[in-house]
């Protein structure tokens, strides 16, 4: 396997002993700029894949799990350099088709490079992805997706082996038990578009995400149609062009302020942030009597008593997204009334109840649902993050409870946060990063 060279991306993972040091805070004044989406980075990055030719990718966000990304692609031969959010890709004639154990295990998004390796080399390795904190995480309708276009896969020694000789369009299911899939929606998206003939894609993820991925390669001359809705035509070319596309703003990120103001009250206006991939949050902080405006590049978020109890249940887009879930949870620990969260996307992701209860908070646990009696204050306490969307309720809670809080487990925020806390505590936050 050859490594391509590249100049090395600064290393932005903490060292795991670093910790947050939180006190009570707020209110929240100002404006913040929302960062380019994780989660539509990743797999725009697996199809630079699809080409030989240089992509150029805009606004991307500098955490951790792109430069995980990152060194995958360059464990494939492919030449990548990276700096102030913009992404310069050259893949050249790579050779490389195996996404080693030590990238996948730190990764699980890392699975997304399978459908263009196999559209494009025939061949794919990719490391099983282990569970994670959030549950188990199959891949198996990514696999009945791939085969329905041709292509095998066996299990070697914990990698998925994937072998194709040049895949062909056809017709593919992606519902789940728990909705569709976001990644195997991208994965055999990607492939299709060099396949040979049309795929429809059926119960397809209209994730946000899943829509700029489609923009991105239809700008690399793609034929796709139907991305936002549960059905996706793919027309397969032979060949496509390199990527100049800029990523869209972090739904999540925009999300996680927005409660962080609802949380410690405020007057917050976030730069970037889209109503339109936030319809579901914006009707739940409306319920809670947050006052959000919509202007015309940003929502502007108002709040000045402790919120009102909601009832959410997770579902796929444009339902209330799971990724938000931990941090309505601290919202709603200090919320007035009894709220309920249920979990339908990843019924296991929980794990911040316990952490949450450490600090005061009073939540039981029903099966996929949380109750949450809303209490006065919550207390400040050691915490330990145990994901990164439960590190970023937890660094919430510690900034609306009293005393103070120390939250460790803060590499996990660097995973999808580009500058959480420094946005916060320049919007008035008091938190203190200590190793
Ligand atoms: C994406 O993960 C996001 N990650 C996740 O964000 C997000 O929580 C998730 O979508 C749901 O919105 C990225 O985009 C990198 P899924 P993905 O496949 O695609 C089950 C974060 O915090 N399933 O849509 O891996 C699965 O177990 C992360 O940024 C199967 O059963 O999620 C889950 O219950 C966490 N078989 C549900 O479907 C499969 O083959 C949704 O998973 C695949 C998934």
């Amino acid at each position: 396997m050859t490594r391509s060279s590249g100049s090395p991306v600064s290393p932005i993972a903490p060292v795991a002993s670093e910790r947050l040091l939180i006190r009570p805070s707020g209110p929240l004044r100002g404006t913040a700029v929302v960062n380019g989406a994780k989660n539509a980075a990743l797999p725009i990055m697996a199809a630079c894949l699809l080409t030989d030719e240089p992509s150029i990718i805009e606004r991307v966000p500098h955490v951790t799990d792109v430069v995980t990304m990152i060194e995958i692609l360059r464990q494939l031969g492919v030449s990548v350099s990276f700096a102030d959010g913009r992404l310069s890709v050259a893949p050249g004639r790579y050779t490389g088709t195996a996404a080693p154990y030590d990238l996948v295990s730190r990764m699980r998004a890392s699975v997304c490079v399978l459908g263009p390796l196999l559209t494009r080399q025939g061949k794919a390795q990719v490391s099983m992805p282990g569970g994670c904190v959030i549950g188990p995480r199959p891949i198996d309708l990514h696999l009945k997706g791939l085969q329905a276009l041709g292509a095998a896969f066996t299990i070697e020694h914990g990698y998925v082996v994937g072998t194709a000789s040049g895949l062909r369009g056809g017709r593919v299911q992606l519902g789940g038990a728990f909705g569709s899939s976001v990644l195997a929606t991208a994965n055999v998206m990607m492939a299709a578009t060099l396949a040979e003939g049309v795929t429809t894609i059926e119960q397809a993820a209209c994730e946000p995400e899943v829509v700029d991925l489609a923009h991105c390669l239809i700008g690399m001359g793609a034929r796709i149609e139907g991305q936002g809705g549960p059905v996706i035509r793919v027309e397969g070319v032979s060949r496509l062009r390199g990527a100049h596309h800029r990523i869209i703003p972090d739904r999540i990120e925009s999300g996680t302020l927005m409660i962080a103001a609802a949380m410690v009250g405020g007057d917050l206006t976030l730069e970037g942030a889209r109503a339109e991939h936030l319809g579901a949050v914006i009707d739940k902080l409306a319920e809670a009597e947050v006052v959000i405006e919509k202007l015309d590049s940003a929502l502007r978020v108002r709040a000045a008593h402790p919120p009102r109890a909601v009832e959410i249940t997770t579902l796929p887009f444009p339902g209330f997204p799971t990724d938000l879930q931990a941090q309505m949870m601290a919202l709603m620990a200090v919320g007035r009334g009894v709220s309920v969260l249920t979990e339908k996307v990843y019924p296991e992701r929980f794990m911040h109840i316990g952490e949450l209860n450490r600090m005061g908070a009073a939540i039981t646990r029903e099966g996929s649902s949380a109750i949450v009696k809303g209490v006065e204050r919550l207390s400040g306490a050691p915490v330990n993050g145990s994901d990164l969307r439960a590190s970023a309720a937890l660094l919430l809670a510690g900034m609306c409870a009293e005393n103070q809080t120390e939250l460790t487990g803060v590499e996990h925020l660097k995973r999808g946060y580009q500058n959480l806390e420094e946005q916060l505590v320049r919007l008035g936050a008091d938190i203190q990063r200590i190793s």
